[in-house]
Protein backbone atom coordinates (compact mmCIF):
# COMPACT_ATOMS: atom_id res chain seq x y z
CA UNK A 1 0.00 0.00 0.00
CA UNK A 2 1.73 3.38 -1.25
CA UNK A 3 -1.21 5.61 -2.03
CA UNK A 4 -1.74 7.91 0.71
CA UNK A 5 -5.68 7.83 1.95
CA UNK A 6 -8.52 9.92 3.70
CA UNK A 7 -9.44 9.27 7.07
CA UNK A 8 -12.38 9.98 8.96
CA UNK A 9 -12.14 9.17 12.42
CA UNK A 10 -15.68 9.68 15.12
CA UNK A 11 -15.57 10.91 18.27
CA UNK A 12 -14.37 13.79 20.57
CA UNK A 13 -13.06 12.31 23.60
CA UNK A 14 -9.34 11.51 24.60
CA UNK A 15 -9.42 8.47 23.16
CA UNK A 16 -9.74 9.60 19.75
CA UNK A 17 -7.08 12.36 20.41
CA UNK A 18 -4.95 9.47 21.33
CA UNK A 19 -6.14 7.43 18.05
CA UNK A 20 -5.89 10.66 15.85
CA UNK A 21 -2.28 11.61 17.60
CA UNK A 22 -1.00 8.18 16.46
CA UNK A 23 -2.68 8.16 12.84
CA UNK A 24 -1.59 11.64 12.22
CA UNK A 25 2.12 10.72 12.33
CA UNK A 26 1.40 7.86 9.53
CA UNK A 27 3.13 8.48 5.88
CA UNK A 28 0.36 7.18 4.46
CA UNK A 29 -2.05 9.54 6.46
CA UNK A 30 -4.04 11.81 3.19
CA UNK A 31 -6.64 14.06 4.68
CA UNK A 32 -7.39 13.78 7.98
CA UNK A 33 -10.53 14.70 10.15
CA UNK A 34 -11.95 14.24 13.22
CA UNK A 35 -15.59 14.21 13.87
CA UNK A 36 -16.75 16.25 15.88
CA UNK A 37 -13.20 16.14 17.68
CA UNK A 38 -12.38 18.95 20.79
CA UNK A 39 -9.70 21.36 20.58
CA UNK A 40 -7.13 19.07 20.73
CA UNK A 41 -7.73 16.59 17.69
CA UNK A 42 -7.27 20.06 15.49
CA UNK A 43 -3.54 19.63 16.09
CA UNK A 44 -3.88 16.44 14.27
CA UNK A 45 -6.09 16.87 11.67
CA UNK A 46 -9.69 18.68 10.82
CA UNK A 47 -12.60 18.90 13.00
CA UNK A 48 -15.89 18.83 11.61
CA UNK A 49 -18.93 19.84 13.48
CA UNK A 50 -20.92 16.60 13.22
CA UNK A 51 -22.60 14.22 15.31
CA UNK A 52 -21.18 10.29 14.60
CA UNK A 53 -25.02 8.78 14.94
CA UNK A 54 -26.10 11.12 11.87
CA UNK A 55 -25.53 9.18 10.02
CA UNK A 56 -26.73 11.37 7.04
CA UNK A 57 -24.29 14.03 8.33
CA UNK A 58 -21.20 11.54 8.54
CA UNK A 59 -22.10 10.51 4.77
CA UNK A 60 -21.85 13.41 3.30
CA UNK A 61 -18.38 14.37 5.18
CA UNK A 62 -17.42 10.95 3.09
CA UNK A 63 -18.35 12.55 0.20
CA UNK A 64 -17.58 15.79 0.50
CA UNK A 65 -13.87 15.08 1.59
CA UNK A 66 -12.98 11.97 -0.57
CA UNK A 67 -12.94 9.75 2.55
CA UNK A 68 -11.28 6.06 2.04
CA UNK A 69 -11.44 4.82 5.71
CA UNK A 70 -13.90 5.52 8.59
CA UNK A 71 -12.73 4.96 12.19
CA UNK A 72 -15.26 4.64 14.85
CA UNK A 73 -14.10 5.58 18.44
CA UNK A 74 -17.03 4.94 20.32
CA UNK A 75 -19.86 2.55 20.14
CA UNK A 76 -23.29 4.56 20.06
CA UNK A 77 -23.08 4.92 16.10
CA UNK A 78 -21.94 1.09 15.42
CA UNK A 79 -24.97 -0.19 17.86
CA UNK A 80 -26.64 2.24 15.91
CA UNK A 81 -26.19 0.63 12.59
CA UNK A 82 -23.13 2.85 11.25
CA UNK A 83 -21.76 0.44 9.37
CA UNK A 84 -24.57 -0.93 7.42
CA UNK A 85 -25.85 2.88 7.02
CA UNK A 86 -22.40 3.95 5.57
CA UNK A 87 -22.14 0.57 3.47
CA UNK A 88 -25.67 1.31 1.88
CA UNK A 89 -24.98 4.96 1.19
CA UNK A 90 -21.40 3.92 -0.42
CA UNK A 91 -22.96 0.51 -2.31
CA UNK A 92 -25.60 2.95 -4.42
CA UNK A 93 -23.00 6.01 -5.23
CA UNK A 94 -20.22 3.14 -6.31
CA UNK A 95 -17.57 4.77 -3.74
CA UNK A 96 -15.06 2.37 -1.92
CA UNK A 97 -15.52 3.20 1.69
CA UNK A 98 -13.60 1.24 4.68
CA UNK A 99 -14.95 0.92 8.11
CA UNK A 100 -12.91 0.00 11.05
CA UNK A 101 -16.03 -1.18 13.74
CA UNK A 102 -18.75 -4.02 13.52
CA UNK A 103 -22.20 -4.08 11.82
CA UNK A 104 -24.81 -3.47 14.31
CA UNK A 105 -24.60 -7.27 15.21
CA UNK A 106 -21.45 -7.69 16.43
CA UNK A 107 -22.02 -4.21 18.10
CA UNK A 108 -24.54 -5.72 20.15
CA UNK A 109 -21.87 -7.55 22.41
CA UNK A 110 -21.77 -3.80 24.14
CA UNK A 111 -25.38 -2.85 22.91
CA UNK A 112 -26.95 -6.03 24.80
CA UNK A 113 -25.55 -7.45 27.94
CA UNK A 114 -28.11 -10.12 27.37
CA UNK A 115 -26.90 -11.35 23.87
CA UNK A 116 -23.02 -10.79 25.26
CA UNK A 117 -23.53 -13.94 28.12
CA UNK A 118 -25.36 -15.64 25.84
CA UNK A 119 -22.55 -15.64 23.21
CA UNK A 120 -20.05 -16.44 26.11
CA UNK A 121 -22.36 -19.14 27.08
CA UNK A 122 -22.46 -20.59 23.71
CA UNK A 123 -18.71 -20.55 23.23
CA UNK A 124 -18.29 -22.06 26.49
CA UNK A 125 -16.16 -18.07 27.66
CA UNK A 126 -15.35 -17.97 31.18
CA UNK A 127 -17.73 -15.54 32.63
CA UNK A 128 -20.02 -14.60 35.73
CA UNK A 129 -22.83 -17.11 36.16
CA UNK A 130 -25.72 -14.46 35.14
CA UNK A 131 -29.84 -14.55 34.71
CA UNK A 132 -31.34 -12.52 32.58
CA UNK A 133 -34.92 -10.84 33.72
CA UNK A 134 -37.67 -9.15 32.44
CA UNK A 135 -41.23 -8.27 33.84
CA UNK A 136 -42.45 -11.54 32.72
CA UNK A 137 -39.87 -13.44 35.09
CA UNK A 138 -38.94 -11.23 38.44
CA UNK A 139 -39.88 -14.00 40.56
CA UNK A 140 -37.21 -16.39 39.08
CA UNK A 141 -35.17 -13.17 39.54
CA UNK A 142 -35.57 -12.88 42.93
CA UNK A 143 -34.87 -16.70 43.45
CA UNK A 144 -31.51 -16.37 41.52
CA UNK A 145 -30.33 -13.40 44.09
CA UNK A 146 -31.29 -15.78 46.72
CA UNK A 147 -29.01 -18.31 45.56
CA UNK A 148 -26.09 -15.64 44.88
CA UNK A 149 -23.75 -14.87 47.82
CA UNK A 150 -23.18 -10.71 48.31
CA UNK A 151 -22.59 -8.09 47.08
CA UNK A 152 -25.07 -8.50 43.95
CA UNK A 153 -24.75 -6.90 40.31
CA UNK A 154 -27.10 -5.37 38.25
CA UNK A 155 -26.73 -4.48 34.87
CA UNK A 156 -29.20 -2.83 32.46
CA UNK A 157 -29.31 -4.59 29.37
CA UNK A 158 -28.56 -1.90 26.95
CA UNK A 159 -26.53 1.08 27.01
CA UNK A 160 -26.88 3.26 29.83
CA UNK A 161 -23.50 5.97 29.56
CA UNK A 162 -21.51 3.74 31.35
CA UNK A 163 -23.86 4.37 34.64
CA UNK A 164 -26.14 0.65 34.19
CA UNK A 165 -24.03 -1.44 36.59
CA UNK A 166 -25.39 -1.95 40.15
CA UNK A 167 -23.41 -3.52 43.02
CA UNK A 168 -25.28 -3.76 45.85
CA UNK A 169 -24.58 -4.94 49.32
CA UNK A 170 -27.87 -5.92 50.97
CA UNK A 171 -30.39 -9.05 49.16
CA UNK A 172 -33.47 -7.45 49.68
CA UNK A 173 -31.93 -3.76 48.16
CA UNK A 174 -31.06 -5.77 45.47
CA UNK A 175 -34.55 -7.01 44.61
CA UNK A 176 -35.64 -3.42 45.17
CA UNK A 177 -33.56 -2.46 42.62
CA UNK A 178 -34.16 -5.28 40.15
CA UNK A 179 -37.43 -3.56 40.67
CA UNK A 180 -36.73 -0.47 39.88
CA UNK A 181 -34.55 -1.45 37.05
CA UNK A 182 -37.41 -3.37 35.50
CA UNK A 183 -39.70 -0.17 36.01
CA UNK A 184 -37.50 1.97 33.92
CA UNK A 185 -34.32 3.39 36.20
CA UNK A 186 -32.40 3.25 32.71
CA UNK A 187 -35.10 3.85 30.34
CA UNK A 188 -35.51 1.38 27.91
CA UNK A 189 -32.11 0.20 28.58
CA UNK A 190 -32.97 -1.57 31.51
CA UNK A 191 -36.38 -3.65 30.46
CA UNK A 192 -34.49 -5.85 30.33
CA UNK A 193 -31.67 -6.85 33.54
CA UNK A 194 -28.74 -9.28 33.47
CA UNK A 195 -28.12 -10.42 37.47
CA UNK A 196 -24.86 -11.76 38.06
CA UNK A 197 -22.19 -13.53 40.33
CA UNK A 198 -19.97 -11.18 41.48
CA UNK A 199 -16.47 -11.87 40.88
CA UNK A 200 -13.76 -10.91 43.13
CA UNK A 201 -10.09 -9.77 41.30
CA UNK A 202 -8.19 -7.70 39.57
CA UNK A 203 -9.67 -6.01 36.42
CA UNK A 204 -7.67 -5.25 33.17
CA UNK A 205 -8.44 -4.38 30.06
CA UNK A 206 -7.27 -6.25 26.86
CA UNK A 207 -7.56 -5.33 23.32
CA UNK A 208 -8.09 -7.07 19.67
CA UNK A 209 -7.90 -5.70 16.56
CA UNK A 210 -9.50 -8.14 14.12
CA UNK A 211 -10.51 -8.39 10.00
CA UNK A 212 -13.55 -10.71 10.64
CA UNK A 213 -12.17 -13.78 9.47
CA UNK A 214 -10.24 -14.61 12.40
CA UNK A 215 -7.01 -12.95 12.06
CA UNK A 216 -6.16 -11.13 14.95
CA UNK A 217 -3.91 -8.81 16.80
CA UNK A 218 -3.56 -8.30 20.75
CA UNK A 219 -2.54 -4.43 21.44
CA UNK A 220 -0.93 -3.57 24.74
CA UNK A 221 -3.19 -4.56 27.88
CA UNK A 222 -3.87 -1.70 30.50
CA UNK A 223 -5.35 -0.84 33.82
CA UNK A 224 -8.32 1.69 34.06
CA UNK A 225 -8.73 3.35 37.74
CA UNK A 226 -12.77 4.00 37.22
CA UNK A 227 -13.53 5.17 40.66
CA UNK A 228 -13.20 9.18 40.87
CA UNK A 229 -11.79 8.95 44.57
CA UNK A 230 -8.04 8.00 45.67
CA UNK A 231 -7.59 4.35 47.10
CA UNK A 232 -10.39 3.27 44.72
CA UNK A 233 -13.35 5.08 46.51
CA UNK A 234 -16.21 6.74 45.57
CA UNK A 235 -18.24 7.08 42.66
CA UNK A 236 -18.05 5.32 39.62
CA UNK A 237 -16.49 7.73 36.57
CA UNK A 238 -15.63 6.95 32.91
CA UNK A 239 -11.65 6.91 33.72
CA UNK A 240 -9.24 8.41 35.86
CA UNK A 241 -6.35 7.12 34.63
CA UNK A 242 -4.46 4.33 33.01
CA UNK A 243 -1.37 1.89 33.21
CA UNK A 244 0.00 -0.17 30.29
CA UNK A 245 0.95 -2.64 30.56
CA UNK A 246 -0.11 -3.86 34.33
CA UNK A 247 1.66 -5.96 35.73
CA UNK A 248 -1.09 -8.68 36.49
CA UNK A 249 -1.16 -9.07 32.52
CA UNK A 250 1.42 -11.38 32.61
CA UNK A 251 2.71 -13.53 29.59
CA UNK A 252 1.25 -16.60 30.95
CA UNK A 253 -2.14 -14.74 31.91
CA UNK A 254 -2.24 -13.24 28.39
CA UNK A 255 -1.96 -16.80 26.81
CA UNK A 256 -5.10 -17.75 29.01
CA UNK A 257 -6.73 -14.80 27.23
CA UNK A 258 -5.67 -15.69 24.13
CA UNK A 259 -6.71 -19.26 24.28
CA UNK A 260 -9.94 -19.13 26.39
CA UNK A 261 -11.16 -15.49 25.48
CA UNK A 262 -9.95 -14.41 22.27
CA UNK A 263 -9.83 -17.40 20.38
CA UNK A 264 -13.36 -18.63 21.52
CA UNK A 265 -15.06 -15.16 21.01
CA UNK A 266 -13.68 -14.45 17.46
CA UNK A 267 -14.12 -18.56 16.17
CA UNK A 268 -17.92 -17.80 17.85
CA UNK A 269 -18.38 -14.61 15.73
CA UNK A 270 -17.42 -16.48 12.53
CA UNK A 271 -19.46 -19.26 13.70
CA UNK A 272 -22.48 -16.64 14.28
CA UNK A 273 -22.34 -15.25 10.25
CA UNK A 274 -20.99 -12.15 12.13
CA UNK A 275 -18.19 -10.40 9.72
CA UNK A 276 -16.55 -8.37 12.88
CA UNK A 277 -13.55 -6.15 11.58
CA UNK A 278 -12.86 -3.69 14.35
CA UNK A 279 -11.63 -3.66 17.81
CA UNK A 280 -13.00 -5.51 20.50
CA UNK A 281 -12.01 -4.57 23.90
CA UNK A 282 -12.18 -7.40 26.88
CA UNK A 283 -12.94 -6.61 29.77
CA UNK A 284 -11.34 -8.85 32.13
CA UNK A 285 -11.12 -9.29 35.71
CA UNK A 286 -8.76 -12.05 37.39
CA UNK A 287 -9.77 -14.59 39.70
CA UNK A 288 -7.09 -16.74 40.96
CA UNK A 289 -4.92 -16.81 37.96
CA UNK A 290 -8.06 -17.56 35.87
CA UNK A 291 -9.18 -14.80 33.27
CA UNK A 292 -12.90 -13.87 32.95
CA UNK A 293 -14.90 -11.80 31.31
CA UNK A 294 -16.71 -9.23 32.67
CA UNK A 295 -17.95 -6.93 29.53
CA UNK A 296 -17.21 -6.59 25.89
CA UNK A 297 -16.87 -3.51 24.58
CA UNK A 298 -16.91 -2.75 20.73
CA UNK A 299 -14.26 -0.30 20.64
CA UNK A 300 -11.32 1.37 22.10
CA UNK A 301 -11.32 1.60 25.96
CA UNK A 302 -10.81 5.49 27.91
CA UNK A 303 -8.64 6.75 29.21
CA UNK A 304 -6.85 3.26 28.36
CA UNK A 305 -6.33 4.21 24.84
CA UNK A 306 -4.19 7.11 25.69
CA UNK A 307 -1.74 4.75 27.65
CA UNK A 308 -1.60 2.09 24.86
CA UNK A 309 -1.39 4.35 21.66
CA UNK A 310 1.86 6.23 22.44
CA UNK A 311 3.25 2.07 23.01
CA UNK A 312 2.41 0.99 19.65
CA UNK A 313 5.65 1.80 17.32
CA UNK A 314 4.34 0.22 14.58
CA UNK A 315 2.28 2.48 12.18
CA UNK A 316 -1.08 2.28 12.73
CA UNK A 317 -2.87 3.05 9.57
CA UNK A 318 -2.50 0.02 7.05
CA UNK A 319 -2.97 -2.13 10.03
CA UNK A 320 -6.63 -0.67 10.73
CA UNK A 321 -6.94 -0.76 6.49
CA UNK A 322 -5.98 -4.30 6.40
CA UNK A 323 -8.79 -4.47 9.52
CA UNK A 324 -11.44 -3.19 7.44
CA UNK A 325 -10.27 -4.93 4.41
CA UNK A 326 -10.68 -8.02 5.83
CA UNK A 327 -7.18 -9.09 5.25
CA UNK A 328 -5.12 -8.01 8.31
CA UNK A 329 -1.90 -9.40 7.02
CA UNK A 330 0.24 -7.88 10.07
CA UNK A 331 0.89 -10.91 12.60
CA UNK A 332 2.74 -8.51 15.18
CA UNK A 333 2.92 -4.50 16.23
CA UNK A 334 6.38 -3.35 17.46
CA UNK A 335 5.69 -2.32 20.85
CA UNK A 336 7.68 0.46 23.04
CA UNK A 337 9.23 -1.62 25.98
CA UNK A 338 8.59 1.10 28.67
CA UNK A 339 5.85 1.50 30.82
CA UNK A 340 3.09 4.60 29.86
CA UNK A 341 0.78 5.93 32.66
CA UNK A 342 -2.02 8.02 31.79
CA UNK A 343 -3.57 10.13 34.55
CA UNK A 344 -7.35 12.33 33.98
CA UNK A 345 -7.69 15.86 34.96
CA UNK A 346 -11.35 16.32 35.62
CA UNK A 347 -13.73 18.80 36.09
CA UNK A 348 -14.78 19.80 40.15
CA UNK A 349 -17.83 17.72 40.87
CA UNK A 350 -17.79 15.20 38.25
CA UNK A 351 -18.72 12.62 38.18
CA UNK A 352 -22.11 14.15 39.34
CA UNK A 353 -22.99 17.89 38.30
CA UNK A 354 -19.76 20.34 37.36
CA UNK A 355 -19.41 23.59 35.30
CA UNK A 356 -17.97 24.08 31.92
CA UNK A 357 -16.20 26.49 30.09
CA UNK A 358 -12.90 27.25 32.49
CA UNK A 359 -10.06 28.52 30.87
CA UNK A 360 -7.30 26.10 30.66
CA UNK A 361 -3.85 27.55 30.76
CA UNK A 362 -0.60 26.63 31.54
CA UNK A 363 2.05 24.30 29.44
CA UNK A 364 -0.67 21.47 27.42
CA UNK A 365 2.94 20.88 25.25
CA UNK A 366 5.32 19.83 27.85
CA UNK A 367 8.49 17.79 26.68
CA UNK A 368 8.30 14.95 28.65
CA UNK A 369 5.03 14.18 28.01
CA UNK A 370 1.97 13.88 25.80
CA UNK A 371 -1.31 15.91 26.97
CA UNK A 372 -4.27 14.53 25.29
CA UNK A 373 -7.71 16.78 25.02
CA UNK A 374 -11.07 15.34 26.16
CA UNK A 375 -13.52 17.48 27.11
CA UNK A 376 -12.23 20.70 25.79
CA UNK A 377 -13.28 23.74 23.34
CA UNK A 378 -11.88 26.75 21.97
CA UNK A 379 -13.61 29.96 24.21
CA UNK A 380 -14.89 33.05 22.84
CA UNK A 381 -11.49 34.40 22.87
CA UNK A 382 -9.75 31.60 21.18
CA UNK A 383 -8.73 30.54 24.43
CA UNK A 384 -9.21 26.70 25.63
CA UNK A 385 -11.52 25.77 28.11
CA UNK A 386 -13.01 22.76 29.87
CA UNK A 387 -16.25 20.95 27.85
CA UNK A 388 -16.78 18.08 30.21
CA UNK A 389 -16.57 16.09 33.01
CA UNK A 390 -13.10 14.38 31.82
CA UNK A 391 -10.98 17.23 30.52
CA UNK A 392 -7.55 16.14 29.36
CA UNK A 393 -5.15 13.66 30.43
CA UNK A 394 -1.01 13.63 30.73
CA UNK A 395 0.66 10.33 29.00
CA UNK A 396 4.35 9.61 29.87
CA UNK A 397 6.55 7.23 29.29
CA UNK A 398 9.02 5.65 32.22
CA UNK A 399 11.10 2.53 33.52
CA UNK A 400 8.32 1.19 35.67
CA UNK A 401 5.14 2.56 36.25
CA UNK A 402 6.07 4.81 39.44
CA UNK A 403 8.53 6.93 36.79
CA UNK A 404 6.12 7.07 34.16
CA UNK A 405 2.81 8.19 36.58
CA UNK A 406 5.48 11.08 38.18
CA UNK A 407 6.52 12.23 34.64
CA UNK A 408 2.41 12.61 34.17
CA UNK A 409 2.34 14.28 37.80
CA UNK A 410 4.60 17.02 36.52
CA UNK A 411 3.00 17.87 33.50
CA UNK A 412 0.00 18.06 35.31
CA UNK A 413 1.37 20.36 37.89
CA UNK A 414 1.59 22.69 35.25
CA UNK A 415 -1.82 22.78 33.72
CA UNK A 416 -4.61 24.90 35.89
CA UNK A 417 -8.50 25.42 35.60
CA UNK A 418 -10.63 26.28 37.83
CA UNK A 419 -11.93 22.85 39.71
CA UNK A 420 -9.49 20.95 38.07
CA UNK A 421 -9.15 17.54 39.96
CA UNK A 422 -7.31 14.32 39.38
CA UNK A 423 -6.11 10.95 41.35
CA UNK A 424 -2.82 11.14 42.46
CA UNK A 425 -2.67 7.11 43.26
CA UNK A 426 -2.87 6.01 39.79
CA UNK A 427 -0.51 3.28 39.21
CA UNK A 428 0.19 2.88 42.89
CA UNK A 429 -1.37 -0.23 43.97
CA UNK A 430 0.61 -2.13 40.85
CA UNK A 431 3.94 -0.31 42.44
CA UNK A 432 6.41 -3.18 43.37
CA UNK A 433 4.76 -5.65 41.33
CA UNK A 434 6.68 -5.14 38.11
P1 LIG B 1 -19.36 -3.10 33.19
O1 LIG B 1 -20.07 -1.86 32.70
O2 LIG B 1 -20.04 -4.38 32.83
O3 LIG B 1 -17.90 -3.06 32.87
O4 LIG B 1 -19.35 -2.98 34.77
C1 LIG B 1 -18.82 -1.85 35.42
C2 LIG B 1 -17.93 -2.28 36.54
O5 LIG B 1 -18.67 -3.04 37.50
C3 LIG B 1 -16.80 -3.20 36.11
O6 LIG B 1 -15.70 -2.51 35.63
C4 LIG B 1 -16.52 -3.93 37.40
O7 LIG B 1 -15.72 -3.14 38.24
C5 LIG B 1 -17.86 -4.06 38.03
N1 LIG B 1 -18.45 -5.37 37.71
C6 LIG B 1 -19.26 -5.65 36.66
N2 LIG B 1 -19.61 -6.94 36.68
C7 LIG B 1 -19.03 -7.50 37.75
C8 LIG B 1 -19.02 -8.82 38.31
N3 LIG B 1 -19.72 -9.82 37.78
N4 LIG B 1 -18.28 -9.02 39.42
C9 LIG B 1 -17.59 -8.01 39.99
N5 LIG B 1 -17.57 -6.75 39.52
C10 LIG B 1 -18.28 -6.49 38.42
N1 LIG C 1 -12.29 2.49 30.46
C1 LIG C 1 -13.45 1.72 30.30
C2 LIG C 1 -14.21 1.97 29.07
O1 LIG C 1 -13.76 2.63 28.17
O2 LIG C 1 -15.33 1.46 28.97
Amino acid sequence: MTDRINVLLLGSGGREAAIAWKLSQSPLMGKFFIAPGNAGTEAYGTNLPLKPTDFDAVYKAVVDHDIALVVAGNEDPLVLGLREALEKRAEADGRKLLIVGPGAKGAALEGSKDFAKEFMGRHGIPTARHLTVTDANIAEGDAFLEKLAAPYVLKADGLAAGKGVLIIDKLDEAKNALREMLAGQFGQASAKVVIEEFLSGIECSVFVLTDGKGRYLVLPPAKDYKRIGEGDTGLNTGGMGSVCPPPIADTEFMDKVDKRIIRPTLDGLIKEGIDYRGFIFLGLIRCGDEPYVIEYNVRMGDPETESVMPRIVSDLLPVLVETAKGELAHTALNIDPRTAVAVMAVSGGYPEAYEKGKPVTGELSPAESIVFHAGTRHGADGGIETAGGRVLAAVSFGNGIEDAAAKSYEALSAIRFDGMYFRRDIGKDLCGKA
